[in-house]
């Protein structure tokens, strides 16, 4: 399982991809694409939403489980560029269980954030909170509907016409949804994704039975998770190991190994606490060295120190065997490094993120002083490669994580990782 240790974009799709080299079978269990799973490889650069970031190894099954909101439309564009670029997704199937992010939900999800005003959570806009909503709500559409027309149309006329539209029109004097058109739409979607439709029940079993290797790729992350980030600036679903476990059927007693994947700084897309955060030009330089806008919308990532405290929760809350640390050679340049390793709060040192986000944003960070190396790293392939200060830092966080550090990116392409240690698969 890897799942990310911080607000999201820790470089997940990269670990999946390079650990998909060794995989048969990369499941995405949750989020929907709100997420943005970057690979770099010789042909160049993949962005995926959507589909798991093991695609582009044709041995590899992907599969969009059960507990993703899909947004077809999205979807199909995405299957569309991947053929574009020469790689044909017959490998992909997609949970008849997963539900659709249907069109209304990005626009509830435009509006209610207009509404919040200063309030506003910074949100992708992508219709994942409405979408997840009416999931719970059981108003929800699941890809498997798109197979029965009869179904959807009768299902539509309730939804859109006893609750859609009257909120549209009583709530924010918006026009009505159109029924039919959308309709039409859908069924669109639906031939285009039909081949790809499957209860995956048996698909994953199957391989879990032959002891496949079977990798779980989570979307967004610990601190964005629905009950353990910074509530109410989280997304909807549960990013933490346990909603791997719901969002794709596979059952908790099978996981071998959890990797809590975390940059070697933080970052931040959207509102909330962010206790480490960096408002001044040493914060700019690690956004511009890193490349820190989102991959999804293109917002500038707010950028701070490494979080302590932040990592160590992620790797108790999701059970970590090990820690991925990632983009490390973004910090090549600096002379000095802090480390939050807790937050000072009404004469209290705290070890991990209090659930009052009031208390989160108003605490003063600990930070410890270490020394930068000052050398590129992204050439280094072995750990013995890497300079001392380099080795000392990593071994800090290590202690703070309370977990082993076992990869560690020197470099956005698929081969710029340290790996220390035996390979996942091999263990
Ligand atoms: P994800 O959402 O967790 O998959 O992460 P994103 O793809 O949204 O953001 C991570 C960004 O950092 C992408 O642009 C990656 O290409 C890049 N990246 C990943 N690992 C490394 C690394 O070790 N070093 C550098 N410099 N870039 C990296
Ligand atoms: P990956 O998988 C970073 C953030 C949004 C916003 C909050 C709620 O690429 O790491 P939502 O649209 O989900 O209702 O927005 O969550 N967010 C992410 N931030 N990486 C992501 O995914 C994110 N997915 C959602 O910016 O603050
Ligand atoms: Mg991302």
């Amino acid at each position: 399982m890897v799942v990310g240790g911080q607000w999201g974009d820790e470089g997940k799709g990269k670990l999946v991809d390079f650990l998909a080299q060794q995989a048969d079978m990369v499941i995405r269990p949750q989020g929907g694409n709100n997420a943005g799973h970057t690979v770099v490889t010789e042909h160049g650069e993949f962005k995926f939403q959507l589909i798991p970031s093991g695609i582009l190894h044709p041995h590899v099954t992907c599969v969009i489980g059960n507990g993703v909101v899909a947004d077809p439309r999205v979807l199909v564009t995405e299957i569309d560029q991947l053929r574009e670029r020469g790689i044909d997704p017959t490998n992909l199937v997609i949970s008849e269980r997963a539900h659709l992010v249907m069109s209304y939900h990005p626009i509830f999800d435009q509006l209610e954030e207009a509404v919040r005003g200063d309030d506003r959570l910074g949100t992708t806009w992508r219709g994942i909170g409405p979408a997840y909503a009416d999931k719970i709500r059981r108003i929800g559409f699941r890809i498997g509907d798109l197979q029965k027309e009869v179904f959807m149309r009768k299902k539509l006329d309730f939804v859109v016409g006893h609750v859609k539209n009257p909120i549209l029109k009583d709530l924010y004097s918006e026009q009505s949804f159109d029924n039919d058109r959308m309709i039409e739409e859908y069924l669109g979607y639906a031939r285009a994704l039909d081949p790809f439709i499957r209860d995956t029940f048996p698909i994953v079993h199957d391989a879990l039975d032959r002891n496949a290797k079977v990798l779980l790729e989570g979307a967004q992350a610990t601190m964005l998770d629905l009950d353990f980030g910074t509530y109410p600036y989280v997304t909807s679903s549960s990013c933490t190991a346990g909603g791997a476990c719901t969002g794709s059927g596979v059952p908790p007693t099978r996981i071998d190994q959890t990797v809590v994947v975390c940059k070697a700084y933080t970052t931040r897309v959207g509102y909330g606490p962010f206790p480490t955060e960096l408002l001044d030009h040493v914060g700019d330089a690690v956004r511009e060295r890193g490349n820190e806008f989102g991959t999804v919308t293109g917002r500038a990532r707010r950028v701070g120190w490494f979080d302590g405290a932040v990592a160590r929760y992620a790797t108790r809350l999701n059970g970590a065997t090990s820690i991925a640390l990632t983009k490390l050679d973004v910090l090549d340049d600096m002379p000095e490094l802090q480390v939050c390793v807790g937050y000072d709060f009404r004469g209290e040192l705290h070890d991990h993120p209090m659930a009052n986000i009031s208390h989160l944003k108003h605490c003063e960070p600990r930070y410890e002083a270490m020394p930068g190396w000052e050398r590129p790293i992204g050439e280094c392939r072995t750990w013995e490669d890497l300079p001392a200060n380099c080795r000392a830092y990593v071994e800090r966080l290590e202690e703070l994580c309370g977990a082993p550090i076992d990869m560690i990116g020197v470099g956005p392409r698929r081969d710029q990782f340290v790996v220390r240690g035996r390979p996942y698969f091999d263990r």
